[in-house]
């Protein structure tokens, strides 16, 4: 029999484990509450989806340009002007298979095997666990509720020797917080003048709860507004509400677009062409206006968790800036964050997601509860939490 290659040894995501057990307990009980899946509960915006009948009559679906249809790095490129007052064409974007594509691209185009990759713990695994699948040494920083648990420069001149990337996530995923707009400024002037590549996922910009500086309340900021050398990674599947439809881009520095090309055309020749021609409808007033009012139901939610875990003796949580999610310490309840979630889940039908999967270190203290739900769900799980 062929061996495996050591390659695929690294980490799974352990919160599938979470899902297959709610799937098991939904069959068995059909009373799940999951608050662990860190994806919205609505479908695509309503003009995303007349757009895609509309092309069901209208278009071949054969293979796209590599880098995507122009109609829609152009939209993407009108996006990011619109947001963020950065001078952007379509020619600088790059449309990937979700932004999970964009990181495997990104990685294999900027990174050699041996190469040192710094992110943040705690973090989003699939960073660590891509990078050691493709031969690249991961280097973690411990960063805790001091710096909002995101990277500073301060932590950047203690490393040993310059990196060749820096992975920044603003908001971040678990910890939902964000870089202060004048530290990711720093972060990236950092990193041009050590030749390292900065990599800034913006997956979660436009859910945002920040009231700015002024409240102690840092607002999201794009990378490209300080370094056009850096990459900035985004997706239409958080803000978008678009996961399953495996959309992502970037906005590259013009020395990666053919080395990126070179790549993707090979491996994938190009993104999934149905949701390309779709998702030109995502960035127009009308989505715009649907998905906005999901980002004020998240509030709502947001509001009730914050409110609501403290009465039950949860009270250290991360400031829950952006994304969609609240993370919890939860050190006084448990050592073993896989079975506290397991018990509860059998005890109560509410899933969360164990912090393992994000941090390596401290991880069985914690957890992760995503409020992209129904408000009544989130009413309903504090409840049964009670
Ligand atoms: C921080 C972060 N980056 C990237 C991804 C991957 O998203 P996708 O491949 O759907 O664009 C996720 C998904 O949860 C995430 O949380």
């Amino acid at each position: 029999m062929h061996a495996e290659s050591k390659r695929s040894g690294i980490e799974p995501f352990h919160v599938m484990d979470v899902w297959k057990a709610a799937a098991q307990r939904r069959r068995t009980h059909g009373d799940v509450l999951s608050l662990a899946a860190g994806q919205p509960s609505t479908p695509a915006p309503a003009p995303v989806l007349a757009a895609m009948r509309d092309a069901l009559d209208s278009e071949l679906f054969g293979y796209t340009e590599t880098l995507g249809i122009l109609e829609l790095r152009e939209e993407i490129a009108r996006y990011h002007r619109a947001e963020s007052g950065i001078d952007v064409d379509a020619e600088d974007v790059v449309v990937t298979t979700g932004s999970s594509g964009a990181f495997t691209l990104l990685f294999l185009a900027a990174f050699d095997v041996g190469d040192t990759v710094v992110v943040a713990r705690p973090g989003y695994p699939a960073y660590r666990n891509t990078l050691a699948a493709l031969g690249c040494e991961v280097v973690e920083l411990d960063c805790g509720p001091q710096t909002r648990y995101q990277p500073t420069v301060a932590m950047l001149d203690a490393l040993e020797r310059p990196p060749a990337g820096l992975i920044v996530a603003s908001p971040a995923n678990p910890t939902g917080t964000v870089i202060d707009p004048d530290e990711l400024a720093a972060l990236a002037r950092w990193c041009d003048d050590h030749g390292t590549l900065l990599v800034s996922d913006e997956i979660y910009h436009g859910i945002e709860f920040g009231r700015g500086a002024e409240f102690g309340e840092p607002r999201t900021s794009c990378a490209w507004q300080t370094s056009r050398q850096s990459v900035v990674v985004g997706s239409v599947s958080k803000y978008f509400s678009m996961t399953g439809w495996r959309l992502g881009w970037m906005l590259v520095p013009e020395h990666l677009t053919r080395p990126l090309q070179r790549l993707a055309s090979n491996m994938t020749v190009c993104p999934p062409s149905v949701s390309q021609y779709a998702a030109v409808a995502a960035f127009g007033e009308e989505s715009r206006a649907e998905l906005d009012a999901h980002v004020e139901r998240y509030a709502a939610n947001r509001a009730l968790l914050l409110e609501g875990l403290p009465q039950l003796g949860i009270t250290k949580l991360a400031p829950a800036d952006g994304a969609f999610y609240v993370y919890a310490d939860i050190a006084h309840l448990t050592d073993d964050s896989v079975r506290w979630c397991a018990d509860l889940l059998t005890r109560t039908g509410v899933a969360l997601a164990p912090g393992i999967d994000f941090d390596t270190a401290r991880g069985n203290h914690t957890v992760r509860l995503s409020f992209a739900g129904a408000t009544d769900d989130i009413v309903q799980a504090l409840d049964r939490l009670s």
